[in-house]
């Protein structure tokens, strides 16, 4: 069965808590648990993983290397300013979808900006919970035939 990786950056520890009227209700456990269903439908294992911190974050996606066939990531902040996850996306080489709970186009300027996306297959923004679901999807779609 293929695995992919479900990474969450800084404070998506917090959904459900933090600014619930840009973010939705949902914590991340329960989109955790949405994106675990959805993975048995699309015939995924879907593995989740948290972290505030740039390196770990670094290190689970160099990790993601040896044993998923991608990721689908929010970035949170390091999204608008991290080379480093940039670099790593790129040094795995295999396929990362970036998605965004709000739209962060429609959102401050600061947002509109993706540090992370040329190096990403695709991005998904302004869906909430459906933006990982999506993501998931393309991922299915994308990593097809690929054990
Ligand atoms: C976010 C958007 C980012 O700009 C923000 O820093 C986040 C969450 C989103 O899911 O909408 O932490 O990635």
């Amino acid at each position: 069965m293929r695995s992919v990786l479900v990474l969450h950056g800084p404070n998506l520890n917090l959904l459900g808590l933090r600014e619930p009227g840009v973010y939705g209700t949902l914590t991340m456990q329960e989109i955790d648990t949405q994106l675990i269903e959805l993975g048995k439908e699309l015939g995924l294992e879907v593995c989740c993983f948290h972290s505030n911190i740039e390196g770990v974050l670094i290190d689970a996606l160099q990790d993601a290397r040896t044993w998923a066939t991608g990721v689908v990531f929010n970035a949170g902040g390091y999204t608008h300013t991290s080379v480093a996850l940039r670099d790593a996306i790129t040094a795995i080489k295999i396929p990362v979808i970036e998605v965004h709970l709000s739209n962060v186009h429609a959102r401050e300027d600061f947002r509109h900006k993706s540090v992370i996306a040329p190096a990403c297959s695709g991005s998904i923004s302004g869906l909430g919970v459906q933006s990982y679901l999506l993501g998931l999807r393309g991922l299915a779609n994308i990593t097809e035939n690929k054990e």
